[in-house]
């Protein structure tokens, strides 16, 4: 969902802004620029589509000396995919890349049209280096420009400007859209990126920036204000160096290899968390469940499912009230929010935009908050009072799969650590859910007999009408996911659906062309099921079943292990509907990576 890179100093500016939108290439997008100024000389670059057509423009042009550089990757709010919608946006000696969205655009591109300003693009970014030069004009020293537009605009963003007569400077603001700053021991250079990934071999220190932090870097340092005008110092980490685990190792997608790591990444997750007879965990206050009677959990997609999985294993295992929202729900329906209710956002980037505005509400209400993240000093991490993070990795795919697994791992232990607390499960069954969850990491190992299983079997699911997912109790938000994985690199609608409600509407539907995706699990309904998915069977509905019993209605049949527990169940067959929807798409000759329309990390509304 948009990325900003920025560089100042000596070295090859363009290689290393186009290393780095390539590094942001996982959030989305659909085209791609950069602005590069060279003494009083301005160079830029875009292109639609992905950044090889970048590469190709700027194959030719290279920098000799010093230079201050910018750069974007796209992803279409307002306006199409154009060049010339692509960023930087360049006013008349300027230009400026930007994430996020300028809510009062459309009030301060009036002002400017009547004073005679030209637009070439339909884009909000646009109205900010209007803005600049207007302040410029106005007789303002260049920062001063700078920090009266940033006062001027309302909504989310990160941006970057250059300008020619500061051309050794690069301006920089900061509100809701993530972006830091990356320095070295043993230069002067400076590195801006939306997320450390781009920064890893070139940064070893980075410094990311708050809500209302704007400034300006050159040679000499960065100077950081906050949204009072306050001057702050930067609070610089170092950076992790790691970059292994964001290759492909031989895999032929991301998701694929993401599918397989699931097993280790799982193992990280229950790492020193699990004691014999008690589950830990050492980053929450102890005091963080005293005088909570609910919990709401918040997310979107993906997250979302987790969410909705946890709610079954929270009053299942720790009797604690829970109800589940999407965040873009949550957000502009006046809810009830009481403080007798502990907020639970999740989100694998901690970013997304409404997850995050769902959090800063529940906070304003004075809720207690925790977020179940994936990365990190991301925003919710550190807006949230407390945080567990998943320590799935880096997740390149735009379709999630470790994320979600390691999501629900930790929402397992987080029931059974809050019915600790509540004293809601015997000695015994916490030990058994104990030994249950150490057997995680086994269930989800994927073998070559069933990847070579979902190879064979993906050729008989690239046609018909539909794709109904279903499952009961916590395989229904299982469900979900497998719909949703589907229809999202492979294109193909597919819905996920509670087994027992099939009757009441959609069975309509039921012929040979409607592929039924049944999770049949043995430890969880099984008999209810079943005469769920023999209802359909017997309409003719083409039904995949996904069972360790063998059920002679299917037409086709994937034998999972015979479990101990459904939960180990559940994470059989996750695995089992991600390769699904990973063979399809290849055999449909999709970019399972970085489907269509898609954006791995929403930053927007
Ligand atoms: C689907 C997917 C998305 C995300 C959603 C929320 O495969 O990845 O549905 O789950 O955009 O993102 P996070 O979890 O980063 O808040």
């Amino acid at each position: 969902m948009c990325g900003i890179v920025g560089y100042l100093g000596e070295g090859n500016s363009k290689e290393i802004l186009l290393h780095g939108l390539k590094e942001l290439e996982y959030r989305g997008y659909d085209s791609a620029g950069i602005a590069i100024l060279e003494g009083d000389n301005f160079s830029s670059f875009k292109a639609v589509g992905k950044l090889v057509n970048l590469e190709e423009k700027t194959k030719d042009f290279q920098t000799k000396g010093f230079s201050v550089g910018i750069g974007h990757t796209r992803w279409a709010t307002h306006g199409k995919p154009t060049e010339l919608n692509a960023h930087p946006h360049l006013g008349e000696s300027s230009y400026v890349v930007h994430n996020g969205i300028i809510e009062n655009y459309a009030e301060l591109k009036e002002e400017l049209l009547a004073e005679g300003v030209n637009f070439l693009s339909q884009t909000d970014t646009e109205v900010i280096v209007h803005l600049f030069e207007k302040n410029l004009k106005a007789g303002l020293q260049p920062f001063k420009a700078f920090e009266k537009t940033v006062q001027t605009l309302d909504g989310a963003y990160a941006i970057l400007l250059i300008t020619k007569g500061e051309e050794e400077t690069i301006f920089f603001a900061k509100n809701g859209s993530p972006m830091l700053v990356g320095i070295t021991q043993d230069s002067n250079e400076k590195f801006f990126a939306s997320s450390d990934t781009p920064l890893i071999g070139y940064a070893t220190e980075v410094n990311y920036f708050e809500d209302g932090d704007y400034g300006y870097v050159n040679k000499e340092g960065i100077v950081i204000f906050n949204e009072e005008g306050v001057k702050k110092e930067p609070s610089f980490k170092t950076l992790s160096q790691n970059k292994l685990s964001a290759q492909k190792d031989g895999y032929r997608f991301f998701m694929e290899k993401e599918i397989y790591e699931q097993t280790n990444v799982i193992s990280d997750t229950l790492l020193g968390r699990l004691h014999d007879e008690e589950v830990v965990f050492d980053e929450l206050p102890s005091d963080l469940f005293d005088g909570i009677n609910e919990i709401k959990l918040c997310a979107c997609g993906t997250s979302y499912h987790s969410a909705l999985s946890a709610s079954y294993l929270f009053e299942r295992y720790a009797r604690v009230k829970t109800s589940v929202e999407v965040a873009s729900e949550l957000r502009y329906r006046d809810p009830i929010l009481t403080t007798d209710t502990l907020f639970v956002a999740i989100s694998q980037s901690g970013e997304t935009a409404d997850t995050l505005e769902t959090l800063k509400m529940a906070k304003e209400a004075g809720l207690k908050t925790l977020v179940i993240c994936n990365v990190d000093n991301s925003s919710m991490v550190r807006l949230a009072d407390a945080s567990i993070l998943t320590r799935a990795g880096v997740e390149k795919g735009v379709a999630s799969t470790k994320a979600f697994a390691t999501q629900v791992t930790v929402f397992w232990m987080l029931s059974l650590y809050l019915s600790q607390k509540k004293q809601t499960l015997s000695n015994e069954e916490l030990k058994r859910q104990i030994c249950l969850l150490r057997e995680v990491p086994a269930a989800v190992v994927v073998t070559d007999e069933l990847h070579e299983k979902m190879k064979r079997l993906s050729k008989r699911y690239l046609h018909g009408h539909g794709f109904f997912f279903i499952g009961r109790d916590i395989f229904f938000p299982l469900a979900l996911e497998g719909a949703l994985k589907l229809k999202e690199i492979s294109y193909l609608h597919a819905e996920g659906y509670p087994s027992g409600e099939m009757k009441h509407g959609p069975i309509a539907l039921a012929d040979p062309e409607l592929f039924t995706i049944a999770l049949l699990p043995e430890h969880m309904l099984y008999d209810k099921a079943k005469s769920n998915v023999e209802e359909l069977s017997a309409r003719d509905a083409t039904i995949c079943a996904i069972s360790p019993l063998p059920f002679d209605k299917a037409d086709d049949y994937i034998a999972t292990k015979k479990q101990k527990d459904y939960m180990l169940e559940f994470f059989e067959m996750m695995v089992v509907v991600q390769l699904l929807s990973l063979e399809v798409s290849i055999r449909l000759g999709n970019d399972v990576d970085m489907p269509r329309n898609l954006a791995k990390s929403v930053t927007v509304e």
